[in-house]
């Protein structure tokens, strides 16, 4: 049997180069081989503040780039999160079965808090929405980028704990974290990850980007000490990101970009990388453009939110069985 595929992005923010070379590249290609289900995770946006009207708009543009960079919604099933909701119930029975110390050793969960005065308590309960989102399809495998293997982790703890004390109920997930592209790294900092939400947009580049800020973006990005291309992800950094993003997005070998830089300068390779991104990105664009102009997206959202919810409902009646809750199932 074709393996179940689960994954989720938030719609916040502009969608950048590292949420593509880390996941959506990833989605397009497992599509083939799965029965695949790949999701605007919108609850989860919420749990730190959102202007509503720029939330609906933000759903509208990452479904349409989720057709747009090749996901076909006649293979894979397409829907926003909240509109099943079966997602918010399961979340609330797994919260059940997880406990504040394993919650609170979550990076993501620290690293958005750090600093805040006023915290949700969503956001602190985050993986275990997380771990429904994937358990409800009786997923084997999720495709994230490297930040997210902690919640993978931890959704494969609930469902072994639940199985355990409730019979057999989930099937237990696998993360699907490939080398390439896993990590992309900030423009300005090669130590810190490309993020949405970094406030200097310098930092990354967004999938929306024009070539003339592509071009720019490259050519200010920071470089190590030294001349010449070479992949030293220890000594030079910031240069290893650069041709791990070149090679991921062209499918090519870092080896024969090195090869093809090899005695010329910084100068001519952030050039090429620029060129190759553009390259890349245009087609997206353009796609996306006529997508969002079109009316189709909400009628797409809409059927994959019906094809969720069968599996879903499933899922959820077991759960329910099995925990000895309610009378209809
Ligand atoms: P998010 O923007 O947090 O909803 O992330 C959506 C997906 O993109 C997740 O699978 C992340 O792991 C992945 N991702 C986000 N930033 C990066 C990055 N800098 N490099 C690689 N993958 C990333
Ligand atoms: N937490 C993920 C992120 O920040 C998004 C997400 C929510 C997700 N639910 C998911 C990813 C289920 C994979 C599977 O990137």
């Amino acid at each position: 049997m074709a393996p179940i595929v689960f994954s989720g992005i938030q719609p916040t923010g502009q969608i950048t180069l590292g949420n593509y070379l880390g996941a959506l590249k990833h989605f397009v290609k497992a599509q083939h081989d799965a029965q695949s289900y790949y999701c605007i995770v919108d609850l989860h946006a919420i749990t730190v503040p959102q202007d509503p009207k720029e939330l609906k708009t933000r759903i509208l543009d990452l479904a349409a780039l989720y057709l747009a960079v090749g996901l076909d919604p006649q293979i894979a099933t397409l829907f926003v999160q909240s509109d099943v909701k079966e997602h918010a119930e399961l979340g609330w029975l797994l919260q059940c079965n997880v406990h504040m110390g394993e919650l609170s050793r979550m990076t993501q969960y620290k690293e958005k808090a750090e600093g805040k005065d006023a915290v949700t308590v969503g956001l602190f309960t985050y993986p275990a929405l997380m771990a429904a989102d994937i358990l409800l399809y009786q997923t084997n495998l999720v495709p994230v980028g490297e930040d997210q293997k902690q919640h993978i982790e931890i959704t494969r703890d609930i469902a072994l704990r639940f199985n355990a004390r409730f019979g057999d109920t989930f099937t237990i997930p696998e993360g699907m974290i490939t080398k390439e592209g896993a990590r992309i790294m900030s423009l300005d900092d090669p130590t810190k990850k490309m993020s949405k939400s970094n406030p200097n947009p310098a930092s990354r580049i967004e999938l929306s980007d024009t070539p003339d800020e592509i071009r720019k973006k490259f050519s200010r990005a920071v470089t190590d000490s030294g001349r010449g291309v070479t992949f030293d992800p220890e000594k030079k950094a910031a240069v290893a990101n650069l041709l791990t993003i070149y090679a991921t997005i062209t499918d090519r070998s870092i080896e024969s970009i090195v090869n093809e830089y090899e005695g010329r300068g910084y100068g001519d390779f952030k050039k090429g990388l620029g060129e190759a991104v553009i390259a890349h990105l245009e087609p997206i664009q353009s796609r996306f453009q006529s997508l969002r102009q079109s009316g189709d997206v909400v009628d797409i959202l809409q059927e994959g939110a019906h094809r969720a919810r069968e599996s879903a409902q499933k899922t959820i009646d077991l759960v329910k069985r099995n925990i000895g809750l309610g009378t209809y199932y």
